[in-house]
């Protein structure tokens, strides 16, 4: 027990890290792990193994590094593994996705041969421009999620690991919208059993993981955690969920850029964004109806900072386009432009150019790992449901109905931090600061 905070269990024992997709970001994810562990690299981006924290008074001198601060899993305890429809080993990936350089890689060969995809649970339907030659056969999408059960178990088990977490590192699947068998958990079980066409493999991961009470989160931008049926499973079971899309390039930078003309009072008439990415998520997102499911991410979060319904003389007729190319050439090193048009004092207007030459799975990876620290975490503290606090890390916070998402990054790293403040049983900070003036009198 802390001072006035939360009840932590802590975090004794392996835990495993269970990833649906082992792609370019889940494979730098775990290289990179690896090749800190070995002394080599810095877990650069990662706020909890490099951030810190100021606890009391800016006077107080008290700023810990954020994973001496909560009681986090350590690096050294964690356990890699996963599924993918590939069949190659995370080594391959790694050679194959050409993030990381060979002679980063080398040194690790024999850690990272050594993981091997799960056959997967998947459906051509829900991601066309995929081949797919290792995956599950059952007679029901029920069965294939009882199958999935068995893998965490034998996962488990073959590992010597205390506990799991699972994070959907896969492809974006189509989009879809909410129908009926998503609605509750009873029609959703039973349109399992029916093999309803509106269940995709990303629901029963999800499925699967919650009902062994695995914490689940998602890095793309499938529905997934985001059907009522699962958000009262997940909220049932007690067993935490996040989501959805990591926040990393062109989005990260949407998230810092608009909250501060929103705070400025700048207007804004448009905002143009384009990319060229050439890896295999590019091919993906190629597919009009996976690109569907990445374009509502992408597009709802200006719409929610620069609140037209408040601010119509500043917000309310802003165009906002979103556009990605598969371009080969450029492997995984995407490029992003971004023409913001904005406007000033008497309405004059301006413009900012925004050229990111950015590498997708460098900025992805340390978020993948410090959502499964931190929701790790959450589980153990006894937080289940929807983890809003980890609304810094997605494109599209997952809320409870009804409450719109943050998309603020500097109130989203506010809210995380508190949240870390609270379950200590520190005091949070509000950054009023009339204290230090009182002082004075
Ligand atoms: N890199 C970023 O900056 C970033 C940001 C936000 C979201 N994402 C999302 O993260 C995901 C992974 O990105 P990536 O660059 O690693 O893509 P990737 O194409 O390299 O990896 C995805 C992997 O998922 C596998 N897969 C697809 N369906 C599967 C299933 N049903 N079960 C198991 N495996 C399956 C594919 O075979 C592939 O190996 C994508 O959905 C992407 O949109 C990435």
């Amino acid at each position: 027990m802390t001072k006035k905070g939360v009840n932590i269990k802590p975090a004794s024992g392996k835990l495993g890290v269970l990833i649906p997709g082992l792609g370019a970001v889940s494979s730098t994810l775990i290289a990179g792990v690896f090749d800190v562990l070995r002394g080599h690299g810095k877990p650069i981006g990662s706020v909890t193994q490099m951030g810190t924290i100021r606890l009391g008074k800016r006077t107080d001198g008290r700023s810990p590094l954020i994973k001496d601060f909560v009681p986090l899993a350590p690096l050294k305890d964690l356990v890699f593994g996963g599924w993918d429809v590939h069949g190659e080993n995370v080594y391959e990936v790694c050679k194959r996705s050409a993030v990381l350089k060979n002679e980063d890689l080398e040194p690790l060969k024999a850690q990272l041969e050594a993981i091997k995809p799960m056959d997967a649970v998947f459906d051509k339907a829900w991601v066309h421009n995929l081949e797919a030659p290792h995956v599950k056969s059952a007679a029901t999408k029920y069965d294939l999620a009882m199958l999935l059960v068995q893998d965490m178990k034998r996962f488990k088990a073959e590992h010597g690991v205390d506990r799991l977490v699972m994070i959907w590192c896969g492809s974006t699947e189509v989009h879809t919208d909410l129908c009926d068998a998503h609605l509750s958990t009873e029609k959703f079980v039973q349109a399992l059993k029916d093999n309803h066409e509106a269940i995709s493999p990303s629901m029963i991961y999800a499925y699967a993981a919650i009902i062994s009470d695995v914490p689940y989160i998602n890095g793309a931008p499938n529905l997934a955690v985001d059907t009522p049926a699962l958000r009262e499973l997940a909220r049932e079971r007690k067993v935490a969920i996040a989501g959805k899309d990591f926040k990393t390039g062109q989005t990260l930078m949407k998230t810092i850029l608009a909250p501060g003309f929103r705070a400025r009072s700048l207007g804004l008439n448009g905002w143009y964004s384009t990319n060229i990415l050439g890896n295999r998520d590019g091919e993906v997102l190629n597919d009009p109806g996976s690109f569907k499911s990445k374009e509502v991410t992408k597009l709802s979060v200006l719409e929610h900072i620069l609140d037209a319904e408040q601010y119509p003389e500043l917000y309310g007729n802003f165009q906002h386009k979103v556009r990605i190319d598969y371009y080969p050439p450029r492997g995984d090193d995407k490029e992003g432009w971004d023409n913001i048009d904005i406007f000033g004092w008497l309405g004059y207007p301006m413009q900012i150019k925004v050229n990111f030459l950015c590498r997708d799975s460098i900025l992805a990876a340390p978020v993948a790992l410090d959502l499964v620290l931190l929701t790790d975490l959450a589980q153990r503290a006894g937080f289940y449901g929807i983890q809003e606090w980890l609304s810094f890390y997605f494109k599209s916070p997952q809320t409870k109905p009804g409450l719109y998402p943050e998309h603020d990054i500097f109130v989203q790293k506010t809210k995380m931090k508190n949240t870390l403040r609270y379950m200590m049983g520190e005091e949070l900070i509000t950054h009023l600061g009339l204290e230090y003036y009182a002082e004075e009198d």
